[in-house]
């Protein structure tokens, strides 16, 4: 596919994520020599600067990032493809003088692509503006909007934003993003899986026991309480990248790697996980929230006394629930997904286990870890695939022991590349298949939303963990068999 220069607006650009990942990501693919001749990066902030201000806090911001040699030659070329416009994006002359710059300058190509780095409430209305002022005619050149999550707020408003974007937007100009898609081990998981001719055979229901998905992190809320207090960790993750992460195990081969191929699969997943009753919440979701407590040794305050947060907030911050899915390669194998703030360790992991043989053999001997085959997929901060085996301890007796084949994924001299870089390329190809098509994320809102209903009527009560820990013991409740439990390392670990 070929990369078009193109104009890339970022609405929302002295924000945190312009800040922390996009405008990294395109200084990396600069330095990688990808952007093509001719993209220019217009960044739109309220803030009053000008273009020589906006450079130097582009500067500054890549120095604050101890991952990014600066070299000044590149930082100069791709100093030359920055500029500011400076506008408030609740007034019509911002949109206005927006178009005349966008239009009037031959510095900025004619295929642009608008990246909405802004609060979910204002995508309808920036749409719209742009609308007004024609910049989404595609008469001289491509038009293309980047949205972030979370795309609504429930099902419903999830329809009514789709509703009103598609009046002013085709499906293929929208690019809803998810992150998740854009890393390296995400996309391996797909290769670990099509590639290899051994796993297939396995990867179905008369092997796996289940499936667990973790993303946890040491991180609080940080200054983003308005915004994490309206959505919470179900929304936050568990909609969004952790359900993502479940329709890549869980998939069929898709006929082809192409976008709608790829897409069609993912959706028959979502389609085929068994809806929620309300009733039954209880049993498939848990969440809880964290209290003060430690983290690698420092006291931290708990969510309640986070700033911006209400005294009563019932808000999780963690939120674990279980899904079947109901179809003939997974009917009966339950998959696990859990995420947290302010937990024990930062670390998003997928680990499949295996049933038990049919005979435990070795059970009578000094067996001191009598663990099912896993396979563990690492995704951050380790990559790594890692095959859990039962192997017999050397020596005269016989015992076993519990040993890991490693399938490293990047050599140590490899970069590790930033899920945004890969996804801001993928926009100037015009290639959607790392982004959600909308009827994904409809289901998968259709997915949550009897939980989320359910916990705005039981407001009262939420349980808590101390800030530090793998989050409330109860949540154990969702498992089904005695013998399962959240596994949290990737290294080989006895059943608790
Ligand atoms: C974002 C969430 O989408 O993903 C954050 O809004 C979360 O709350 C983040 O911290 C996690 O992403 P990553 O790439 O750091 O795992």
């Amino acid at each position: 596919m070929n990369t078009d220069p193109c104009t890339y607006v970022i609405f929302g650009a002295t924000g945190n994520l312009a800040r922390l990942k996009l405008m990294p990501g395109f200084y990396h693919l600069e330095l990688e020599k990808k952007l093509p001749e001719g993209t220019r990066i217009l960044a739109v902030g309220r803030r009053p600067w000008d273009r020589a201000t906006w450079l130097a806090e582009v500067k500054a911001l890549l120095l604050e990032q101890a991952n990014t040699p600066m070299d000044e030659a590149v930082f100069n070329r791709f100093a030359e493809r920055l500029d500011y416009h400076r506008g408030d994006l609740d007034q019509p002359e911002c949109y206005k003088s927006l178009a005349e710059t966008l239009n009037a300058q031959p510095r900025f190509s004619r295929n642009m692509a608008f990246y909405l780095a802004i609060g979910p409430s204002d995508f309808g209305n920036v749409i719209e503006s742009l609308s007004q002022v024609e910049l989404l005619n595609e008469e001289y050149g491509w038009r293309r909007v980047v949205i972030e999550k979370p795309f609504g707020y429930d099902l419903e408003s999830a329809q009514a934003l789709q509703k009103r974007l598609s009046r002013y937007l085709s499906e293929d100009q929208i690019y809803r993003i998810d992150h998740y898609l854009g890393k390296g081990m995400v996309q391996n998981v797909l290769v670990f899986r099509f590639a290899n001719v051994m796993l297939e055979p396995l990867w179905n229901r008369n092997y796996i026991d289940h499936v667990q998905i973790t993303h946890s992190e040491e991180l609080g809320i940080g200054s983003r309480g308005e915004y994490y207090d309206s959505a919470g960790a179900m929304r936050d993750m568990l909609q969004s990248h952790l359900l993502q992460l479940l329709t890549l195990v869980a998939m069929e081969p898709p006929v082809s790697m192409d976008a709608e191929s790829l897409r069609d699969e993912k959706v028959k997943v979502l389609k085929s996980i068994r809806p929620i009753p309300k009733s039954a919440v209880h049993a498939h979701a848990f969440r809880g929230q964290y209290a003060r407590g430690n983290i690698e040794g420092q006291k931290v305050g708990g969510y309640l006394e986070e700033a911006n947060i209400p005294a009563d907030s019932s808000t999780e911050t963690y939120a674990a629930m279980k899904l079947l899915i109901d179809n003939w390669r997974w009917r009966g194998v339950p998959f696990y997904l859990r995420t947290g703030k302010r937990m024990a360790k930062g670390q998003s992991s997928i680990s499949i286990c295996f049933r038990h043989p049919p005979f435990q053999f070795f059970r009578d001997t000094h067996v001191q870890c009598m663990t099912p085959n896993w396979i563990l997929l690492g995704i951050q901060p380790e990559e790594c695939i890692r095959i859990e085996m039962t192997v017999k301890e050397p020596g005269l007796e016989m015992r076993t022991r519990t040993t890991s084949l490693d399938a490293s994924f990047r050599n140590p001299d490899e970069r590790r590349v930033d899920a945004y870089e890969d996804l801001l390329l993928d926009v100037m190809k015009g290639d959607r298949s790392l982004f959600l098509r909308f009827d994904e994320v409809e289901y998968a809102w259709r997915i949550v939303d009897p939980i989320l209903q359910n916990w705005v009527t039981e407001r009262d009560y939420i349980a808590t963990y101390p800030a530090g820990s793998w989050g409330p013991e109860e949540s154990r409740r969702l498992f089904e068999k005695e013998d399962q439990y959240w596994r949290s390392s990737l290294m080989p670990e006895c059943q608790p």
